[in-house]
């Protein structure tokens, strides 16, 4: 009898497999069949379409892939790689994906955390955003329309050959693809005088479930809301976003001081958290604690304040004094230059890099990483930051960054675009773990992800709860909950509560209204509202 039913279990297993190769071929021919009959004449689209046969396929599916403990464990590859020269190649992809039951992951510089943009566990295709890159400057309007694939640094670079007194609030690293980037909010060091990324579009293109081309006027109000902050994914395809340029001093002002704990690291740390919230607007100072070896077997930890200043060496040094003397800020810590070199600073380059380093595209030395994010409303006292060292101490290759909120970021309230984590937050976390090929590759994936896990739950008695908020834009399949039992729609508002607070029900509603029958989804996307039944 046990023997019949696992023969029978065998066989229905090979059924399936059968059936589903089957119909992924049929599926696969027939969506690629589909395509050049949706796209521009002038613009073949065989020129875009990448499948396994091609040799560039997993050249071009890995190069944008980069996050290496999701590359090294991906278990399956896209049918097709679209790699979009023209946004009739995206509207295409869309409609011919529905037609034959494919799903579209939309990638654009490829940093999603967990990989969400080049993996599935479906039969999918990737829409790859890259070659649509162009970025249109209007000085007069002092607005830019840049389209998906451009990087943030390609933005800085082009917004600094036009003007040294305007620059744009978005990430610190500059390889950032603008499509996803923008989608979670989107912050940066001018975040608490600009506020984040979405605070300052006002247009884009998006391209629906039905491969149509909406802007900010036909998608209407409640869809523009939802895809400032509320992840994009979920609504369509950003083929570009419009936005407002800020105005930025021709000379800002940058600085890095590092304490170890000898040398009062704690105390700074716990002081950092009630000064740097409260800083002047022009002024935003980030806290970064790492472990170091600090000769021998002897372990400290090293806290970097790292400062960047709308203004000048001479107004800084005055408003450190009055505000965070405690730090001992000098002149010799304290380095003036342009907006645009700036943002070199911030992405690690050694001062006197050329500012061309903006315009390469990849990230090319990848690591293995795993990270995860807090929102804190209180001060950590003494001794959570004690705790917080503590295992630190006891993980090898772990950052942790704290990034200042107040400024701009309470100003505007948690109901106005999808993002929620507004006033309250005195600072956001991100804690991320790295490694590489040497300390183990893939094999140590399953260690590095639970360390990160046990500083997680050591965090906790400090962070946000009720919800513990989480930032979407550092993706982490943890977030959320996977009790048994629980509807899609349960499993979604946990996480989605986590994400985005009170405005979660309404980018269901609006999600409801772009793309009822859920076509663009991932592991953590938003669902559409379930209708009431009739009666
Ligand atoms: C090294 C590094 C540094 C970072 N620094 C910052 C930082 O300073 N500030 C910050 O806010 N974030 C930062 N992030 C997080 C980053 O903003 C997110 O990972 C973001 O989603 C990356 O966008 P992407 O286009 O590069 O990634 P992708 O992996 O291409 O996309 C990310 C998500 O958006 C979706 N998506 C991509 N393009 C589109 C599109 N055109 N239309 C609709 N959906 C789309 C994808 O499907 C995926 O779910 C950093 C990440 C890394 C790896
Ligand atoms: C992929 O391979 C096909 C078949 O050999 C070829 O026609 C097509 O031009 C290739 N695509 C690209 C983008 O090189
Ligand atoms: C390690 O720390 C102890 C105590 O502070 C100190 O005495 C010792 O010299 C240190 N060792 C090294 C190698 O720096
Ligand atoms: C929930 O399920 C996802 C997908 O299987 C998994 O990656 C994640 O770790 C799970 N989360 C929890 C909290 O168990």
């Amino acid at each position: 009898m046990k023997a019949l039913i696992s023969n029978l279990a065998i066989f229905s297993i090979f059924v399936l497999f059968f059936i589903s190769s089957v119909t992924s071929t049929d599926q696969v021919n027939n969506f690629l069949q589909c395509l050049p009959t949706h796209s521009h004449r002038s613009f073949p689209i065989a020129d875009a379409i990448l499948t396994p046969t091609n040799s560039s396929f997993q050249s071009i599916y890995q190069l944008r892939a980069n996050n290496l403990r999701i590359l090294s464990s991906a278990t399956s590859r896209p049918v097709a790689i679209i790699t979009a020269l023209h946004p009739s190649h995206a509207q295409a992809t869309v409609i011919c994906a529905k037609r034959h039951g494919l799903q579209v992951r939309i990638r654009s510089g490829g940093h999603d955390y967990e990989g969400l943009s080049y993996t599935s566990d479906v039969p999918f295709v990737i829409l790859d955003m890259f070659n649509l890159k162009s970025i249109d400057i209007n000085m007069k309007t002092e607005t830019a329309w840049v389209q998906a694939g451009a990087t943030t640094g390609e933005l800085y670079y082009r917004i600094a050959e036009k003007s040294n007194v305007h620059g744009f609030p978005s990430g610190v690293c500059t390889t950032l693809g603008i499509g996803g980037h923008f989608s979670g909010g989107g912050y940066g060091f001018l975040m608490r005088k600009y506020g984040l990324s979405i605070d300052n579009v006002v247009d884009a293109q998006l391209i629906d479930a039905n491969g149509r081309i909406l802007n900010r006027k036909s998608m209407g109000e409640e869809v523009f809301w939802a895809i400032r902050g509320g992840g994009t994914t979920s609504f369509g395809i950003i083929l570009s976003w419009r936005v407002k340029l800020v105005r930025v001093p021709p000379k800002v002002t940058v600085f890095t001081v590092q304490r170890i704990l000898n040398q009062g690291a704690t105390d700074l740390a716990y002081r950092w958290q009630q000064v740097a919230p409260k800083l002047p607007k022009d002024l935003f100072v980030r806290l970064q604690p790492e472990p170091i070896n600090n000769g021998g077997s002897n372990k400290t930890i090293r806290v970097s304040f790292i400062g960047h200043f709308l203004g000048q060496t001479d107004r800084l040094i005055q408003l450190m004094n009055v505000n965070f003397p405690e730090l001992g800020l000098t002149r010799n810590d304290c380095l003036e230059m342009s907006w645009v070199e700036s943002t070199l600073y911030w992405a690690g380059f050694p001062t006197g890099t050329s500012i061309d380093v903006l315009l390469n595209r990849v990230q090319v030395d990848r690591v293995f990483y795993k990270t995860k994010s807090d929102y804190y409303k209180a001060v950590i006292p003494r001794q959570g930051l004690e705790t917080l060292w503590q295992v630190l101490m006891d993980i090898e290759n772990i950052f942790v960054q704290l990034n200042p909120y107040g400024g701009r970021m309470e100003e505007i309230s948690g109901s106005e675009t999808a993002f929620a984590h507004r006033a309250g937050n005195l600072f956001k976390v991100q804690y991320t773990i790295t490694w590489s090929e040497s300390d183990g590759g893939i094999n140590a994936a399953g260690r590095f992800v639970e360390l990160s896990r046990r500083l997680y739950s050591a965090m906790a008695p400090y962070a946000s709860s009720n919800p513990r908020e989480a930032f979407v834009n550092y993706r982490d399949l943890d977030v959320g909950s996977n009790e048994s039992g629980e509807t899609d729609f349960e499993v979604a508002r946990e996480y989605g509560t986590k994400y985005f607070g009170n405005n979660f029900m309404r980018l269901t509603a609006a999600k409801a209204m772009i793309d009822p029958d859920n076509f663009f989804k991932n592991e953590q996307s938003i669902p559409p509202l379930p209708t009431p039944p009739a009666h």
